[in-house]
């Protein structure tokens, strides 16, 4: 019996950034990351295969949906790309249709990709009914967005970049159970300083880094000791330790971008701006680090008893647009199946 499937995931903000692939085509990151998967902001996605008659089946035509629209082409040949693994391990060659519902804010520079990547591995799989591990389902989801990978999990996660040829240990995995990150009171506030989308993707940046940063190895090679440390910060519960291992992580990334050629720039004047508040709140005894993707907004890791005070901050600040203040969330899961009739 074929199913439609609901799965929902939150997004997820890498503390120790992924930045550079060991396979592009296998899409195998060349170091590991760690990061922190967000509730409330993420991707609800709904996917069913439906049976058709002999004659169309030999080329399916997926239907892809944004939002209640059609989507574009961009987006929609990812989605069917993405289709095209699931339907070759479940061994069917039906059409499926995908409506996606993204609840990040429309340019709020949270890597829509990651979660969206991470909630269509899990319904599509289950929709072609398959039955995979979070594991497996995190290999997966890595074929679609480096970052998903990460998403399949909740609370602090920890992705390995893997040795294995075929990327079938290039998986994230869980540094706490649930009760355990729930308990540990931290937040992220994201202040927004630009709209629109960002200039270069991640994918073509990391591909530009590596071939002409001088600091690639460097990068590359600053990784490991990081997450040595990140991972025991999470383990003591420990925000300054952690905070301070993401932005030299955030500031390492951006610096090795940033001499490529042609160059890599990423920030705005409100990024800059921002980076100081973090400075002087922390120069006031507040513990709050930042963090910066591959956009201008900046992230701000704080207690939660802290994260109105560094909002407001934020907020006030020359070049912020608007602040958002995320809690730590579960991983991807299925929130609704019903069986497809057939035609
Ligand atoms: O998953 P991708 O290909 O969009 O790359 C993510 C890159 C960063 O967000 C900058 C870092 C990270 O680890 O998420």
């Amino acid at each position: 019996m074929m199913l439609s499937v609901t799965a929902r995931a939150g997004t997820n903000i890498a503390l120790v950034k992924y930045w550079g692939k060991r396979d592009a085509a296998l899409n195998l990151p060349a170091a590991g990351s760690l990061s922190l998967t967000l509730a409330d902001f993420g991707s609800e996605t709904t996917v069913s295969f439906t049976p058709q008659g002999e004659g169309q089946r030999r080329n399916p035509v997926d239907q892809v949906f944004l939002a209640g629209q059609p989507a574009g082409e961009a987006f929609a040949s990812r989605v069917r790309k993405f289709l095209d693994l699931v339907r070759a391990r479940a061994g069917i060659d039906l059409p499926a249709e995908v409506r996606t519902e993204n609840s990040v804010p429309t340019a709020a520079g949270l890597a829509s990709s990651a979660a969206g990547f991470a909630a269509l591995a899990l319904a599509a799989t289950r929709a072609a009914g398959l039955e995979l591990s979070l594991t497996e389902l995190s290999a997966l989801a890595r074929r679609g967005s480096g970052s998903a990978a990460r998403s399949l999990f909740g609370g602090l996660v920890a992705m390995a970049p893997g040795v294995l040829a075929d990327g079938g240990d290039a998986v994230a995995h869980p540094l706490l159970d649930e009760p355990a990150w729930r308990a540990w009171d931290i937040r992220l506030c994201v202040a927004i300083t630009a709209s629109g989308e960002k200039g270069i993707s991640s994918t073509a940046a990391m591909e530009r880094t590596a071939r002409t940063s001088p600091y690639y190895a460097a990068w590359l090679a600053s990784v490991p000791a990081d997450l040595v440390a990140a991972e025991a910060a999470v383990e003591a519960r420990d925000l300054t330790l952690l905070g301070q291992v993401a932005e030299r992580s955030a500031l390492r990334m951006h610096a090795c971008a940033m001499a490529a050629e042609p160059h890599i720039v990423y920030w705005n004047s409100g990024t800059l701006a921002a980076m100081a508040t973090v400075a002087r709140l922390r120069s006031q005894g507040v513990a709050a680090y930042f963090t910066i993707d591959a956009g201008p907004h900046v992230k701000v890791l704080c207690h939660a008893a802290d994260a109105a005070a560094v909002a407001a901050a934020l907020t006030a600040t020359d070049g912020v647009m608007r602040v958002l203040v995320l809690a730590p969330g579960p991983g991807a899961h299925v929130i609704r199946q019903s069986p497809v009739s057939r035609p």
